[in-house]
């Protein structure tokens, strides 16, 4: 299984993607938010360039309707030395989508299919698209993979809710099994998007994804996730090419852990995310790395403020959903060791509060001091 880390504007910059790699890891890609000016700003390039990249794979996304935008943004992309860029037709924001550009674009096939076109013929790089299922009827996924599937497209990403659901309600895996239908012919490898949280909900997507892609259903190992019968070889998403890719968001923010306990549940056929806690001392080791990276770049308290109380308010749930927490982690599936009992679970959503309070950053430390002390036995 491949795992990415999805871009998320504002919070998944590089000063974050890079503590990440340092210290949780186990990311194949990680992609960019998107790049949506033509000159690209500082902040943007700052955002790509290699040295603030080292040690991981990196995709920058661009967000753009018009080819002539496009290849301009892809042309700088390159002189980088970047080899792929990611089409964004996915994002749902308000201010996106009146210009017709993210998911807005998915309204008018015909356009996206010229401006796909042009694109295709145009640009050295290698295009990958993330894409969500249509604007407001799962009737018009049909028609967008008919269109994709005429594109040398490197890789589709697809996060399974149409433009009008934003990020809520239950997500249609069912449309992704037909995407694996319909675009194994054409090649093009698929990568599965949304609502993967935990080692049950991947569990719950991929046998939804093979209950409804008959061609697969009889293969042998289309038993789910469970399968760890060693004379089987690997557990099922392993060997099966359909659902070989998961792009994780919002669980990633919430559990920064999260992909080495899947690849750790993956390996032992055991759910390793619920069963132990954060690792606290990396937890905050990763913290403090975040927070020193946007002290060196960003000048004053309040903008560096901004941005790690965007991040708590996903990373407060590493205290309040995963169970016990696991100060002293020994294992080599850190979260399978014994946890110890959380003092603080109940009391998060006050932590959360004081970190939100906080107006100076001398203020903040102290707030984030107090939780991980709490935290611990
Ligand atoms: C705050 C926020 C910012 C996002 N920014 C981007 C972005 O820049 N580009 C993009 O393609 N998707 C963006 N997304 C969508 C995520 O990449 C991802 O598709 C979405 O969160 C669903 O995946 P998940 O259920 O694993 O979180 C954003 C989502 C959120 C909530």
């Amino acid at each position: 299984m491949l795992y990415y880390a999805a871009p998320m504007e504002g919070i998944t910059t590089y000063i974050y993607r890079k503590a990440h790699a340092r210290w949780y890891g186990g990311i194949d890609r990680y992609f960019t938010p998107f790049i949506a000016d033509r000159k690209m700003t500082p902040r943007e390039r700052r955002d790509i360039l290699p040295e603030n990249n080292t040690g991981l794979t990196l995709v920058p996304q661009i967000l753009a309707n018009k080819a002539d935008d496009f290849l301009t943004i892809a042309k700088r992309i390159a002189s980088y030395g970047y080899d792929t860029v990611n089409l964004n037709l996915g994002c749902p924001s308000g201010t996106v989508t009146a210009k017709k550009r993210g998911a807005g674009f998915l309204c008018d096939p015909d356009a996206l299919d010229a401006f796909l076109c042009e694109i295709y013929e145009k640009c050295p790089l290698k295009i990958s698209i993330k894409t969500r299922l249509g604007v407001s009827d799962l009737k018009e996924w049909n028609r967008l993979l008919d269109l994709y599937a005429k594109y040398p497209v490197h890789e589709l990403i697809v996060h399974t809710r149409l433009l009008q659901e934003f990020y809520t309600g239950r997500p249609h895996p069912e449309a992704y099994a037909d995407a694996i239908e319909r675009l194994r012919c054409a090649g093009i490898p698929l990568c599965y998007n949304g609502d993967i949280i935990s080692w049950e909900s991947l569990q719950n997507t991929v046998d939804t994804v093979i209950k409804n892609t008959p061609a697969v259903r009889g293969m042998p190992g289309a038993g789910g996730l469970q399968q760890t019968n060693p004379a089987a070889g690997a557990p099922f998403p392993e060997r099966y090419d359909g659902l070989n890719r998961i792009m994780i968001g919002r669980g990633l923010l919430r559990n920064p852990a999260l992909v080495k306990q899947l690849r750790c549940s993956g390996q032992t056929g055991k759910d390793t995310v619920t069963e132990g806690g954060p690792d606290l001392e990396t937890l905050r080791a990763f913290h403090d790395e975040i927070l020193d990276g946007y002290r060196q770049i960003m000048s004053g308290d309040l903008p560096v403020l901004f941005k790690m109380k965007d991040l708590w308010a996903y990373m407060i749930s590493s205290f309040t959903e995963s169970g016990t927490v696991n100060a002293h982690p020994t294992a080599p599936c850190a979260a399978t060791a014994p946890a110890s009992t959380s003092h603080v679970r109940k009391n998060a959503a006050a932590y959360l509060k004081k970190i939100r309070k906080a107006d100076r950053l001398s203020a903040y430390q102290i707030a984030v001091d107090n939780l991980f002390r709490e935290q611990c036995p």
